[in-house]
């Protein structure tokens, strides 16, 4: 399986991959890393591991000049679908939305020229618009996975591990789940869970929690690659993961 792995950040993930990898335990090639930020360590974790690497830059699209390279009735049917731009001013959604569109359509152009078939979002901070998705919608596998830091649906957003400290839970967790047009709300494929002590730090919790990000999110991949991950059924709305 070929996987292409987006970051935003450290990587520490992105590292857990490339060492299962060299290690031979990982049933996945990483092809390439993409970033939409050009300082983030991961690019030199990837560098140094011989992996191809891009940097799209959102604040080239975000600020730049308007998009006029994009279908309206493109835009409008993306729109029609997307749950992340809560704009009620329709123009400014669908120009925020068109930007968006268009930093997803250059890391589009990497991903399909390394001939990418999973992406891993591995602390990637950009939400992904159904134009990205479809791209890689495989009907009930995976296309798109992320590693979320929290218990979902619990803490959902970018401070999984801050919230779940601050909220006095007794139990942290993480969560690596399909990714659809919410907000860290596609159906979960796997989850694993720490306990909190008394005396701990938020610092300690964040490192109880990664540990078990590096461990699981390879585990997951393999269980992709051997096309063990399936959605197999709808209740109440919710999908189910048969692994
Ligand atoms: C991880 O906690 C991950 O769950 C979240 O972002 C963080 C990324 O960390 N989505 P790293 O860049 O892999 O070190």
């Amino acid at each position: 399986l070929r996987i292409g792995v987006l970051i935003s950040g450290s990587g520490t993930n992105l590292q857990a991959l490339i060492d299962q990898a060299l290690r031979g335990t990982l049933d996945a090639n990483i092809v390439c890393v993409g970033s939409d930020r050009a300082a983030a360590y991961g690019l030199v974790r990837a560098h140094e591991a011989g992996i191809a690497t891009f940097v799209v830059s959102y604040e080239k699209y975000l600020k730049g000049d308007p998009i006029d390279s994009l279908e309206e009735a493109e835009v409008e049917a993306v729109d029609a679908r997307q749950r992340i731009l809560r704009d009620s001013d329709e123009e400014a959604r669908r120009d925020r939305l068109k930007r968006l569109m268009a930093a997803e359509r250059e890391i589009l152009a990497h991903l399909e020229c390394h001939g990418v078939e999973l992406v891993c979002l591995a602390g990637f901070m950009r939400l992904l618009t159904p134009y990205f998705l479809d791209r890689f919608r495989r009907e009930d596998r995976p296309g798109v996975v992320n590693i979320h830091p929290a218990l979902l649906p619990a803490f959902p957003g970018q401070h999984g591990y801050r919230d779940t400290y601050l909220y006095g839970c007794k139990w942290g967790g993480i969560t690596i789940h399909f990714v659809d047009e919410g907000e860290d709300t596609g159906p979960v494929i796997a989850q694993a869970v720490y306990p909190i002590w008394d005396e701990d730090t938020c610092q300690d919790v964040r490192q109880r929690g990664l540990h078990l990000e590096h461990l699981m999110y390879a585990q997951v991949v393999n269980w992709i690659a051997r096309d063990q991950v399936r959605l197999v059924a709808r209740s109440e709305g919710r999908a189910r993961v048969l692994i």
